[in-house]
């Protein structure tokens, strides 16, 4: 039978040291937060490894917050509460009380909801030693220059135990080899040994780390790097950990075949999916679900958020995309911005200071300068000369503009929406439409020219007069 493994989430802490208002599971890294860091790396392990897992989050500080954050989570979650933040012992204590599945389960698996740069790998290197070696429980460990702060791990000749930085006397706080924070254990194991866990120690916590004994079936496993188990405790860790991610998603997407051309000045966040083939000019901003397509170029400074961008796409230099669907081989901006439900069908050119907004452009429409577009669907073909207006807004509703296909759209002209535009229609440049117009129909409305001979030298003042002649 498969093993049953449970997962706890140690989430309950305030965190104290980050000098913020936000519980620390909730601070904000790469368009998602501490906790779903920790999640997701138990995630990819039960998948890397096809085993099924049951995860419980241990929530303490803004409880109902971080389980609001979950609400539209797709994993089973349960959120035990730890009533008082007495220290990580107790923590685990909450989760075999409040997850009526956990003292079941065969193994558990222990981690905090501050390490955001940890993943499956570290999660199946620990298991496969506590598999392997049939030890009871298995701490993930490593050296460091600066082991301040942390745990240290004191080895015997059998086993080891940990002794905290404020409990430590010189020699114990000289070791450099460190806790880092996750273990796995028997979970039969950790049942016994956290009912024995007390307060003695300087904080009057109950430690977690006091499991683990001298002479006992564990083993510290001493990772080469310590960057997986980097610990969010302070806005500077925060800082370390949010370049060190960028850093590898950013070298991932380059080694599948992605052209970034200045990764230190490129930011990709996590769930950002780019074929190989697409090319990334610096400091381009690429946020959320968005996801583009082979033989597509950003130029310098462009920001997408949940964005789709098809095959062989141009976006010019700092234009900015918004839930916005662009379609194989259009070119969009320099300096265009595409709103919420914007849809460009293929071959559509949106050029410089170009807004669109909730609006669908059929195949090879172009919007080439200047001009607002909110609330429209426009046909296949059709041309938009410079600086169209939709008036879409009548301080009530939003209306709709229609404009049918192969029509062209003069220069400087304005829709007074809701409007409908039939095919091939023709708009003089400088009109105000209010009125539909028919298929094949031709609409002008603006005052007819007045030019009078010689009559300017009455307006020309100061330098632009008229010389009179003499
Ligand atoms: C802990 C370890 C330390 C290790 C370090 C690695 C203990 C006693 N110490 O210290 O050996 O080197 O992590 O980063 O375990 N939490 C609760 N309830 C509590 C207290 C904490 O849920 O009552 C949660 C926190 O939200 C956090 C995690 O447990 O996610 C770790 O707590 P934290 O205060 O950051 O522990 P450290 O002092 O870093
Ligand atoms: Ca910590």
């Amino acid at each position: 039978m498969a093993d049953k493994i449970g997962v706890a989430i140690l989430a309950a802490g305030l965190g104290k040291r980050m000098g913020v208002q936000v519980a620390k599971p909730l601070i904000p890294l790469m368009g998602k937060k501490l906790v779903d860091y920790s999640l997701k790396a138990a995630v990819d392990f039960s998948e890397e490894q096809k085993a099924s897992l049951q995860t419980g989050i241990v929530v303490g500080h803004q409880k109902d917050e971080v389980i609001k954050h979950f609400e539209a989570s797709s994993f089973k979650l349960s959120f035990p509460v730890q009533k008082e933040q007495k220290g990580t012992a107790d923590a685990l204590r909450s989760y075999f009380e409040g997850c009526e599945w956990a003292k079941d389960t065969d193994y558990t698996l222990v981690l905090c909801a501050d390490t955001p740069l940890l993943t499956d790998v570290e999660l199946s290197a620990l298991w496969n030693v506590l598999k392997e070696k049939n030890l009871d429980a298995v701490a993930a460990s490593f050296k460091t220059a600066a082991p301040k702060g942390y745990g240290r791990i004191i080895r015997a000749s059998q086993g080891f135990h940990i002794v905290e930085e404020k409990d430590a006397n010189d020699q114990e706080r000289s070791v450099n080899e460190v806790n880092s924070g996750l273990y796995f254990f028997k979970t039969s194991m950790v049942l016994e040994n956290l009912a024995k866990v007390d307060s003695n120690n300087k904080s009057g916590e109950f430690y977690l780390t006091d499991v683990f004994k001298d002479g006992a079936n564990v083993e510290a496993l001493c990772f080469d790097s310590e960057t997986p188990f980097l610990g969010v405790n302070s806005p500077v860790q925060l800082g370390t950990a949010l370049h060190q991610l960028k850093k590898r998603i950013n070298k991932d997407h380059q080694a599948r075949g992605v052209l970034i051309m200045e990764a230190a000045h490129t930011y990709i966040e996590p769930d950002v999916e780019l074929e190989p083939g697409v090319t990334i000019f610096p400091n381009c901003y690429l946020h959320g679900s968005t996801k583009i397509a082979a033989g597509s170029t950003l130029e310098p400074g462009c920001v997408v958020k949940n964005s789709s961008i098809k095959e062989n796409a141009l976006i010019k230099a700092y234009s900015y995309l918004e839930q916005a669907s662009v379609s194989p081989s259009c070119q969009v901006g320099p300096y265009a911005r595409l709103r919420p439900g914007t849809e460009l069908g293929e071959k559509c050119k949106i050029g410089n200071f170009v807004e669109v907004k909730k609006a669908k452009l059929d195949p090879s429409v172009s919007v080439s300068h200047l001009s607002y577009v909110g609330d429209a669907e426009i046909g296949e073909n059709v041309n938009i000369g410079c600086g169209f207006i939709t008036c879409n807004y009548d301080g009530e509703g939003k209306h709709k503009t229609i404009i049918g296909k192969n029509s062209f759209i003069g220069s400087d002209t304005q829709m007074i929406a809701p409007v409908t535009l039939g095919e091939s229609v023709f708009v003089a440049s400088g009109s105000t439409i209010n009125q539909d117009v028919p298929s094949r129909g031709f609409a002008l409305s603006r005052a007819r020219q007045v030019t009078k001979e010689n009559m300017a030298g009455r307006f020309l003042k100061g330098k632009w007069a008229i010389p009179k002649k003499d």
